[in-house]
């Protein structure tokens, strides 16, 4: 076990992203400063992560090699953006998704910062050239995108700006290997990136499927969470065609005419409303009605982080070799 920090990460905005951002730090070991503008909300991050890495220890499932507590000692709060700074490496940026309210941040972080810092940032939508574009220090920053929960959901797309620096990319993709996360790295930055890509393109077939009345809403979630899921938490799409044929080149020999026949079948962009909307939401608030959200919903998102956490420690112990 390491016993002194392996550098120190400061996560600027300290909501649902910037907590679970805190916790995958601290169990690589980082020293951790929890910094947003409202004081309330470094206070209850900290109560929250103390009990999460708690339960986390006695079920097993706490990452890292430190306990919970010296994980715990680790993450410090902080309302002074200049003093959370001092003697950083790395800035995770976690402040809601607003593209002004960004970009006045990373002008206030470029001034302050020295030419070693990583300024990274979670926007799930924004792309760098609007983030980053004429920051002095620019060569440094990098999108790092986390899917929710990260502490359980490891994968984080790395998405440089035009300008930045190789070296940048490497370093992080280097630290996120580190603290335990799945980087993967974008060459360079496209609308959704890749993964909200590969989800659109998976929401508007069912949407369309739903539509024409072919099946049930909660039949097409079955197809995934029963079938095509079931091996997309092990293997990707393209290992899948090599799987299930002798190689991708028989794959494409066998399946190629059908793929593009089917796929020539496939209707325009939905339009996300009117009245299959209404169909769909009918059937998923039949199962876990949102007017008293606290309640099922919540119950349901809960149960959803512990299927995601056995699946985590499932796929530690099925590693290949
Ligand atoms: P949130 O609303 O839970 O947290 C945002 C935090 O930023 C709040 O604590 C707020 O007080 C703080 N804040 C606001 N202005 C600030 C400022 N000027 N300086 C410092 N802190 C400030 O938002 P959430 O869900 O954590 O999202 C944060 C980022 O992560 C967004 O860019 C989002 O797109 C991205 N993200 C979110 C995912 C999700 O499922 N929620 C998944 C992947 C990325």
């Amino acid at each position: 076990p390491r016993d002194g920090p392996a550098g120190r990460a400061v996560i600027v905005g300290s909501g649902l992203i910037g907590r679970s951002w805190a916790m995958v730090f601290a169990s690589g070991g980082f020293k951790v400063i929890l910094y947003d503008i409202v004081q309330q909300q470094i206070t209850s991050a900290l109560e929250n992560i103390s009990k999460q890495m708690r339960e986390l220890e006695k079920s097993g499932m706490l990452k890292g090699m430190l306990s919970a507590e010296k994980q715990f000692s680790l993450i410090h709060g902080c309302s002074d953006l200049k003093e959370a700074l001092e003697g950083a490496t790395f800035i995770q940026e976690c402040t809601p998704e607003n593209l002004e309210l960004k970009k006045k941040i990373f002008g206030q972080l470029d001034l302050m910062v020295n030419d070693d810092i990583i300024i990274s940032s979670s926007t799930s939508c924004l792309l760098p050239t609007k983030l980053f574009t004429g920051l002095k220090h620019v060569k440094q920053c990098i999108v790092a995108h986390p899917v929710n929960p990260p502490y359980f959901v490891p994968l984080v797309e790395l998405v440089p700006h035009p300008e930045t620096d190789p070296s940048t990319v490497e370093k992080t993709y280097a630290l996120m290997k580190k603290i335990g996360q799945s980087p993967v790295k974008l060459t360079r930055e496209i609308d959704g990136f890749v993964l909200n890509r590969l989800q659109y393109a998976v929401i508007s077939e069912a949407w369309r499927l739903v539509g024409e009345g072919i099946v049930s809403p909660t039949d097409l979630d079955l197809v995934m969470s029963d079938g095509l899921g079931m091996r997309y938490a092990f293997i990707g799409p393209l290992e899948t065609m090599h799987l299930n044929a002798e190689g991708i080149k028989n794959y494409c020999e066998r399946y190629r005419e059908g793929m593009i026949r089917v796929l020539k079948t496939f209707g325009p962009v939905p339009e996300f409303s009117g009245e299959i909307e209404q169909k769909i939401n009918q059937a998923m608030c039949e199962n876990i009605p949102v007017e008293d959200i606290p309640k099922s919903i919540n119950a349901r998102r809960e149960w959803r982080d512990e299927c995601l956490a056995g699946l985590a420690k499932l796929k530690t112990q099925m590693k290949f070799n």
